[in-house]
């Protein structure tokens, strides 16, 4: 997959694009990250990209010739021209899931008080925020959803921590995950995850991710959709935290 990236402050991806995944599936050429520095498409001899709003108020904004110069000689064939901007929908593991299967996207990377409306009206395709915050410009945004696409790419992560088990994937949230030792200080790991059983490991995993999952994310379960057993399990928490109004243990 290609991922082009529109950016005035193209060295803010430096650090998060060449370590770990994204350097990995960079360097095997699962993945072409390209950053383009808009102000490089900037036709005046200042090389202006902001400029005063008409009807005036607050800041500046981004001016329409460098974007669509950058974008229209360089996105080349993707089928994505993605604004991000805290005024698009939320991105979700739904969109990632979606970006994630095309070839080729391009990522538009807002910045001061906006971008002048006739970038958003005809050259972007889609509108994405990474939440309910203001930040100062859609870069880390951008990254955001680099990091959320790359890792969904076929043979970015390996077999072993696939992306098949994370939160949201499933619909519900991971349960507590422990590794050695044994015994740290007085907590011990649960004795049922060294007992070799299985059956009983994946049946207390599941219970554990539907514990959690209704403790701190209510609103991901739904129980129409849930399975027989899932529903048994469901309703084995609920016994065993108590009444509703009374707060369990905690997880
Ligand atoms: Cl995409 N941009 C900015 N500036 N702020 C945001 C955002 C994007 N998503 C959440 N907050």
């Amino acid at each position: 997959m290609r991922i082009d990236i529109y950016t005035l402050f193209p060295a803010m991806f430096l650090g998060p694009l060449q370590e770990s995944i994204l350097k990995r599936a960079q360097e095997r050429d699962i993945l072409s990250i390209v950053l383009h520095q808009i102000r490089d498409y900037a036709l005046d001899r200042h090389q202006m990209t902001d400029d005063t709003p008409y009807g005036g108020g607050q800041g500046m904004v981004m001016k329409p010739e460098p974007v669509f110069q950058a974008l229209e000689a360089t996105a080349g064939s993707s089928s994505a021209v993605v604004l991000l901007t805290p005024q698009g929908r939320t991105f979700t593991q739904d969109i990632a899931q979606e970006l994630a299967q095309q070839r080729r996207i391009a990522l538009l990377c807002g910045h001061y008080e906006g971008v002048d409306d006739r970038v958003r009206e005809h050259l972007v395709t889609d509108e994405l925020s990474i939440g309910d915050y203001v930040l100062t410009g859609g870069e880390l945004a951008a990254m955001v959803v680099v990091d959320a696409v790359a890792r969904l790419i076929p043979d970015v992560l390996g077999a072993a921590n696939g992306a098949g088990d994370d939160s949201f994937a499933s619909g519900l949230l991971e349960g507590p995950q422990y590794t050695r030792p044994a015994q740290f200080r007085e907590w011990p790991v649960p004795d049922v995850l060294r007992s070799g059983n299985h059956g009983l490991v994946a049946g207390w995993q599941r219970k554990m991710s539907l514990r959690r999952t209704l403790e701190r994310r209510p609103d991901l379960i739904d129980e129409d959709t849930l399975s027989a057993s899932d529903r048994q399990l469901l309703d084995e928490i609920r016994q065993d935290l108590g009444e509703p109004d009374e707060v369990g243990p905690g997880i």
